[in-house]
């Protein structure tokens, strides 16, 4: 069998030490490696909000140690953690792995009759979200690999990787395994405007791991896929509904197009915690609109006329039937729709 895989390359995307949330600066990248600490749940929602930390598991692990630091341990009341997940609840919209985890936050909150046990027992329980985030991502690693053992060329969207999750990734998990099993694999990297996850942060990972990688403008992948050059494109999510419909960064729908276009496999990596069976299909999930500023002001540099309005939404979906397979934890749900994200699930 093949081995797990091992050695990380970079430092931790984020860690509970001292009782104080410390994150890799995501928005620091790649010009800088600098962590970025918080001591209190306003801080650790303005840290979610900025993509401080960013990627459907980190946002929902962040969150779940945020409600953690409602106040000193011995201070404070179990209505303070409760206002904290509330009020983390909403810093994003779209990630359903932010609510999955502050209710697991809130159980654990609700089954503490004792009030002396709460802190530990919420410390515990987002340290577990946060162990049980390394396993999945793991898992989806040795899944994702045995569609990508043949490919040589790999092209994907934002960053879905360790940064995006405790460890390895979704996305980037099963080009790890690759590399690291000694496959020779390469990754094409989207920019993904306007905030530049793939360009910054996909580029620094994988380059950080010694895996080659190429940066290319959003615009430049429909010539790429029609070159033949690319074995598959695979992505994260940050929302699947029960009919296998799948939000992601806003871009991913144009790849999926182009990619069935082109006959080249599209696949989406993503833990159990990332789907919502409450929601029948993709047109049910709410999609972050950002600021203004993000797309029209880049680096402080205005290059959008103030008259002119702009669009800015952070996800689009993906209809189910352009996804070759979803890999996850506990497998592959190949050409996925409601019945199988169903049985996969139970
Ligand atoms: O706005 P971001 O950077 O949080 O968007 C992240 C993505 O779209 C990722 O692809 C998704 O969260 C999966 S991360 C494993």
């Amino acid at each position: 069998m093949a081995k797990h895989m091992s050695k990380r390359h970079t430092p931790e995307t984020l860690a509970f030490t001292d009782g104080k949330l410390v994150l890799i600066d995501q928005t620091r990248l790649p010009q800088e490696l600098v962590n970025l600490t918080c001591s209190t749940v306003n801080e650790t929602h303005d840290a979610i909000k900025r993509l401080v930390v960013r990627g459907a598991p980190a946002i929902g692990i962040a969150a779940a140690y945020g409600v953690c630091l409602a106040a000193a341990p011995t201070q404070a009341s179990r209505q303070d953690y409760l206002d904290a997940a509330d009020h983390l609840a909403t810093s994003r919209p779209t990630a359903v792995n932010l609510f999955w985890a502050l209710d697991r936050m809130k159980a654990v909150i609700e089954a503490t009759d004792d009030d002396s046990v709460l802190h530990e027992n919420l410390v515990n329980e987002a340290t577990k979200i946060h162990d049980e985030d390394r396993e999945m991502c793991k898992n989806i690693g040795r899944n994702g690999a045995s569609l990508l053992c043949e490919s040589k060329c790999v092209l994907t969207h934002c960053n879905a990787g360790g940064l995006a999750t405790s460890m390895w990734g979704t996305a980037l998990a099963p080009i790890y395994h690759c590399h690291q099993q000694g496959q020779t694999i390469e990754v094409f990297a989207d920019e993904t405007r306007p905030l530049l996850q793939g360009g910054r942060l996909t580029a620094w990972e994988l380059s950080q791991a010694g895996i080659p990688v190429t940066v290319l403008t959003d615009s430049m992948a429909g010539s790429l896929l029609r070159s033949g050059k690319i074995d598959a494109v695979i992505v994260g999510a940050d929302r699947i509904a029960a009919n296998g419909d799948v939000a992601n960064k806003i871009g991913t729908y144009p790849l999926a197009v182009l990619a069935r276009h082109h006959s080249v496999p599209f696949y989406v990596a993503a833990p159990s915690s990332t789907f919502d069976l409450n929601l029948a299909d993709g047109s049910g999930i709410p999609i972050e609109e950002r600021s203004r500023d993000e797309v029209a002001e880049p680096h402080g540099i205005c290059v959008v006329p103030p008259d002119a309005n702009v669009m800015n939404p952070a996800f689009d979906v993906t209809p189910a039937a352009l996804i070759d397979s979803i890999i996850t934890e506990r497998g592959l749900i190949p050409q996925p729709n409601r019945t199988k994200v169903t049985a996969h699930l139970s």
